[in-house]
């Protein structure tokens, strides 16, 4: 199986988001969280941005130990300067330094040309290789860059000393064929590719940053950049826990990554909380509902077998176990499952139709069943097993 690193960056991208800012004791936190899960490398910040950000990449530096520290940057020596300093204490150490590649950074962000953006882009990465020897070099808006172009830019910062090139695709724009296509373009075409980690950025603005991610993965990828429950900037970015998840549920792609996913449903609500940023609740594999079953027949196929209906085990993503919630919509098997949870054995299936007929009729009025509404239905048998 090949190695996918994973570079978490809720610290970086993910904490742009308004009102999801973090001081620097709750990024720490944060950081020990990524490490004990296994994240390869943590963005922990923008350190020229402000001194709330340098100081926090300091800390995280000293507090963190075996994921690399990576620090962002523009194309700027004094960016380079201010992030060389604020990783000094970090045990593995990276420079994320970059441009934006596509015409509509280049004409209108810059008011350059593409052979100037190339030079900017080599004596970018030569700065930083001064500082450190992993320097990971950007093309911001690579989705909607050239590929020959595009290709040009790839081939000059890795023979400058790039160790990872980032492809990202900034707005989301992308369809995976697209994303896929860009990936494999730059395999086929760039000399000396070998020598470099590619790897994915990829937003959310039209739903595809996973989708458009796992492209990148198929077609030779080996460093994703996510963020826990995929916040990010608009729509945000791709969310660890579904690359991560996908690449175990589907072995045949043959691509691992070094997370304990036991640990992803504590570290999505460590965040969510932070960050005062709720989880929406079908969210795929942290959502309250990922694991809930709530239709007759859906609940009476996973009580059969659970593979009927859920394609992860809710254990190897830190859940205890599913949740058969009851409604309207459940059938009678549901019930009896959960009244036998709560203790209460039915002596025949007559018993069982008239508590569930009775079942029925709170359930149209009532949105939630809890468990004392069940025992209330069940008061005979509850008695009688007392
Ligand atoms: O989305 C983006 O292009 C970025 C870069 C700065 C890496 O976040
Ligand atoms: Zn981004």
């Amino acid at each position: 199986m090949d190695k996918l690193y994973i570079f978490d960056t809720t610290l970086r991208d993910g904490e742009q988001v308004p009102g999801c800012q973090l001081n620097t004791v709750e990024k720490i936190e944060v950081a020990k969280s990524l490490e004990a899960l296994g994240v390869d490398i943590i963005e922990a910040g923008f350190p020229i941005s402000s001194p709330g950000d340098f100081n926090s990449v300091v800390e995280i530096s000293k507090a963190v130990t075996w994921p690399t520290i990576c620090a962002l940057t523009r194309s700027v020596e004094k960016d380079i300067d201010v992030a060389a300093q604020a990783l000094q204490y970090a045990k593995k150490k990276r420079i994320h330094t970059g441009i934006g590649t596509s015409d509509y950074h280049i004409l209108y962000k810059f008011n350059s040309t593409q052979e100037e953006i190339l030079q900017r882009a080599i004596a970018a990465v030569k700065y930083a290789k001064k500082y450190v020897e992993d320097v990971e070099f950007y093309a911001e808006d690579a989705g909607r860059t050239d590929n020959e172009y595009l290709a040009r830019v790839v081939e000059a910062v890795i023979k400058a000393g790039a160790t990872v090139v980032n492809i990202p695709d900034t707005t989301g724009y992308c369809l995976p064929t697209d994303y896929a296509t860009k990936i494999k373009y730059l395999y086929e075409h760039v000399n000396g590719i070998q020598n470099a980690i590619i790897s994915t950025h990829c937003h959310n603005d039209l739903g595809m940053a996973t989708a458009n991610t796992l492209a990148g993965v198929m077609n030779g990828a080996r460093q994703v950049e996510v963020t826990i429950n995929g916040i990010g900037e608009r729509a945000g970015n791709t969310a660890l826990e579904e690359i991560v998840m996908i690449l175990n549920s589907h072995k045949e792609l043959n691509v691992q990554t070094n997370i304990n996913t036991r640990k992803i449903t504590s570290i999505s609500r460590m965040v969510s909380s932070l960050m005062n940023m709720p989880v929406q609740p079908n969210k795929a594999i942290v959502g309250r509902n990922a694991f809930a079953h709530s239709s007759g027949i859906h609940q009476d196929g996973v009580l059969k077998n659970r593979e009927s209906y859920e394609i992860i085990d809710p254990k190897d993503v830190g859940i205890d176990e599913n949740s058969i919630v009851l409604t309207a919509r459940s059938g009678r098997a549901a019930l009896k499952h959960r009244l036998q949870m709560l203790g209460v054995e039915l002596k025949d299936s007559k018993r069982l139709d008239e508590i569930y007929e009775e079942f029925l009729k709170l359930a149209d009025r009532k949105k939630d069943i809890n468990d004392n509404d069940l025992l209330l239905l069940a008061g005979k048998e509850r008695a009688a097993n007392q």
